[in-house]
């Protein structure tokens, strides 16, 4: 083992090194300060579709180079290299991936093992995964024989979102390459190691996104989630040993592997390492999926990719930086935020999915957080008491206060409600519903009491908040030059 892990690399060194490490590694000490990210040291460099995804461009691209060897460094090296890389969870928790990888049993008892991948991503805001699995595909291939071979699986599931249609039409196609080309299948890249992948498409549920219901639903059971214990690593899908883990989670390990786990921790504040993909919307005027470092400011992620917010920075009124389930945060929180697990949690909110949604002052933020209430209402799989019930009480709560006619006593109780929601159901879709609104009584109280003194004030039609505001697309450049002749309008 010894002789072939220096052989990596020794070779890791030569072949990789101008291709893949930093052009000047000194700028990435991991230092705690916010440095930027090159494009050497971003992992998906088809992020935008300027190549093809197919086979031959990802080879290109460098995907699939020395699996072999990664693969013959044995599954405990893996395990410990995704643990030393600092790699958390993308899916949302933020769990740390390489021990939640090392759950899985080293010894058979008779049952196989399976990966399962989570490719549901049915967030609102979030669409991060969609980019990797259209553009980027044999990314996730690989990771999938990587990390599976790491947990000792014997198959892959991706568990594919039913509205992505396109996106399980191209990933089923990589799938099909690699298999012709060996590098999954029987005796995957010439590993010795046999290894399938499976698409499965789901029908569009958001709880189907949660791992357990994930995993009901890929039985062919309704997506309702399990009671935990037990754990999938001991008894999940098909009542064998399972992790279920996010698309972007799978698709970075093989590069990490390549470049070495140090390099990843080299981005990002201690405990928030390595680079992430940020799914970008709202008032911004360039929305956009960037991959960037870990614990860049949540202003300079804006003004550096999305040309700032259409009316200015100081136009901000509040932002959710991670998917509709995280609390919203005010504009003061805003100007200090990181984005990372532990800063936006120390400010009362989370990376979740870094699906980050900017608002400005044109929004009803009352309005919007009612329109987040009734998505949490409508996707209850209705188990739990508190969550079936609350989450409706949380919207009809809500609908009256958009419109004023409430009293101002129902806003502690509308916070009371949510806090009896939360910690108190099987799974976190209960959270889910009440961070929101507890993040809107706690930032913008004063807003549903104005409402409430003046609920003539209230212009529905002027708060009304249209997908698209209708504005130019500031990345009309980009268009002219690589959208072969196609504009927005056709
Ligand atoms: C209601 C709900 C929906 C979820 N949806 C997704 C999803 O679409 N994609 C995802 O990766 N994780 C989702 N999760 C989190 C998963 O349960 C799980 O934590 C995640 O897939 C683990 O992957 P990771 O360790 O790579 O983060 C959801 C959780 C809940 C409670
Ligand atoms: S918290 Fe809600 S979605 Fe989750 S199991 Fe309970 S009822 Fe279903």
């Amino acid at each position: 083992m010894t002789i072939v892990r220096s052989a990596l690399s020794r070779s890791a060194g030569r072949r990789l090194g101008a291709r893949y490490m930093s052009a000047d590694p000194k700028v990435l000490a991991g230092s705690g300060v916010f440095q930027g990210l090159t494009d050497q040291d971003r992992i998906f460099t088809n992020l935008y579709g300027e190549q093809d995804w197919r086979l031959k461009d990802a080879l290109k691209r460098g995907d699939y180079d020395m699996t072999k060897e990664i693969m013959w460094m044995g599954p405990d090296w893996i395990v410990q290299e995704i643990k030393d890389s600092g790699l958390r969870g993308r899916g949302g928790a933020g769990f740390p991936s390489g021990l939640k990888w090392s759950f899985m049993p080293k010894e058979t008892d008779g049952r196989p093992s399976f990966l399962v991948v989570n490719a549901d991503e049915s967030e609102p805001g979030t669409c991060k995964d969609r980019e990797i699995m259209r553009k980027d595909p044999h990314k996730l291939v690989e990771g999938c024989l990587i990390a599976g071979f790491a947990m000792r699986a014997r198959a892959a599931y991706i568990y594919i979102r039913g509205e992505y249609f396109n996106e399980a039409v191209v990933l089923d196609e990589a799938i099909h390459e690699a298999y012709s080309a060996g590098l999954i299948g029987k005796n995957a890249c010439g590993s010795g190691y046999d290894f399938d992948i499976y698409l499965h498409r789901g029908a569009g549920a958001y709880i189907c996104g949660e791992e357990t219901a994930l995993i009901e639903s890929l039985e062919g059971k309704q997506g309702k989630p399990r009671l935990k214990p037990p754990f999938p690593a001991g008894v999940g899908v098909f009542g064998c040993p399972s992790t279920v883990t996010n698309v972007e989670t799978i698709a970075v390990a093989p590069t990490i592997l390549r470049r070495g786990a140090s390099w990843f921790a080299s981005f990002g504040n201690e405990n928030n390492r390595g680079t992430k993909l940020f799914a970008i919307s709202g008032h911004v005027k360039n929305p956009m999926v960037v991959e960037e470092s870990m614990s860049i400011p949540l202003q300079e992620l804006i003004e550096k990719h999305c040309k700032g917010m259409r009316n200015g920075w100081d136009s901000l009124q509040a932002c959710i930086p991670g998917g509709s389930s995280v609390p919203v945060l005010n504009k003061a929180l805003c100007d200090e935020a990181l984005m990372e697990f532990d800063d936006l949690r120390a400010k009362g909110s989370g990376l979740g999915t870094a699906a980050v949604t900017m608002f400005d002052n044109t929004v009803d933020m009352v309005g919007a957080i009612r329109r987040l209430s009734h998505f949490y209402k409508h996707e209850s799989c209705g188990q739990c008491t508190p969550c079936r019930e609350g989450t409706g009480w949380l919207e009809d709560i809500l609908i009256r206060m958009e419109k004023g006619d409430a009293d101002k006593r129902e806003i502690p109780m509308l916070e009371e409600i949510s806090r009896q929601i939360e910690g108190h159901t099987i799974c976190a879709l209960g959270d889910a519903a009440a961070w929101p609104v507890q993040g809107l009584v706690r930032h913008f109280k004063k807003d549903i009491e104005d409402r409430i003194d003046d609920p003539e004030g209230f212009d529905f039609e002027a708060a009304f908040q249209k997908s698209w505001s209708g504005d130019p697309f500031a990345n009309d450049a980009w268009v002219k030059e690589h959208g072969a002749g196609r504009t927005y309008a056709a």
